[in-house]
């Protein structure tokens, strides 16, 4: 892989990288479509990551469909499909970590401990395999983007972090390849991080401004649906991803959910436009 990158690089040419896990939907090729109108070739990596799971998570059972996703990446246009295994990404005696200090520890990273420790490490070791000038990544992981931007910029790193909007299911369920977890009643439950973020962009286009109120409105959605068990439900500042207790500045509505052992993450990206009162929204 190495070698493959440094001879585009000799050429002159754009490298885009799509880093998964696999187990591909169309957010997945929505980054692949994306990196090709900008970058070529475009490599995209397939590897569950065994660092960025916890002990009682589902590493064992993530879903590994390598057939259907390496002909899914190859009709999106990937240019080169790479597929590291642990012993060659971790290989004995592996004892070097990234971590980004604070950012790592809410959220996502208090109920996950240690699974940003995990993301940073490995998204390090594949740019630094990759060596690419674009990498891209979806913005439902927006804890996930934050933190390796911050990595870039700390660490010197070479690549431009591109962020991708949400893609969504017709009935606003975000895709996620855990999504194929869901029974079918806990997939029709499902719609209610979607309409619980729905909830509160109708609250600020009717003018709330206060995070503790459309916090509120958010966990009141969650209650009502039987399915559903919030893990958090935050309006956080989209810098330092801390609670704020008024919109005024970029944030983030945050949620995390159970449906069932499920558990799924959603965010709609608030900013205001301009000097304005006026609020842009990206669900
Ligand atoms: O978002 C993911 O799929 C993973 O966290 C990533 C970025 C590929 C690192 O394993």
């Amino acid at each position: 892989m190495k070698e493959a990158a440094r001879q585009a690089r000799a050429e002159s040419r754009i490298i885009g990288f799509v880093p998964t896990m696999g187990a591909l939907h169309e957010g997945h090729t929505a980054l692949v479509q994306r990196s090709k109108l900008e970058c070529s070739p475009v490599i995209a990596s397939i590897f569950v990551n065994p660092k960025q799971f916890g002990p009682n998570e589902d590493f064992a059972k993530y879903p590994r469909k390598l057939e259907s996703d390496s002909e899914k990446f190859s009709a999106a246009g990937v240019d080169t499909l790479f597929l590291p295994d642990a012993a060659e990404i971790y290989p004995t005696g592996f004892r070097t970590y990234v971590t980004v200090e604070g950012l790592s520890d809410r959220l996502e990273g208090r109920s996950r401990p240690g699974h940003f420790r995990g993301v940073a490490t490995v998204v390090m070791k594949l740019l630094e395999i990759v060596e690419p000038h674009y990498a891209y990544f979806g913005r439902k992981d927006a804890q996930q983007v934050r933190i390796i931007s911050q990595m870039v910029r700390d660490l010197n790193l070479e690549t431009e972090i591109v962020v991708c909007p949400i893609i969504r299911e017709p009935d606003g369920l975000a895709l996620s390849s855990r999504n194929a977890y869901l029974s079918a009643d806990e997939r029709r439950a499902a719609t209610v991080l979607h309409r619980a973020l729905e909830a509160a962009r109708a609250k600020l286009s009717a003018g709330v401004r206060d995070a503790l109120q459309l916090q509120s409105t958010m966990r009141k959605v969650i209650a009502a649906e039987p399915l559903a068990r919030v893990d958090y439900a935050e309006i956080v500042d989209a810098d330092a991803f801390e609670p704020i207790t008024r919109i005024a500045r970029p944030c983030y509505a945050v949620l995390a959910v159970f449906l069932g052992k499920t558990r799924l993450i959603d965010n709609l990206y608030v900013e205001p436009v301009g000097d304005s009162e006026e609020l842009a929204y990206h669900l």
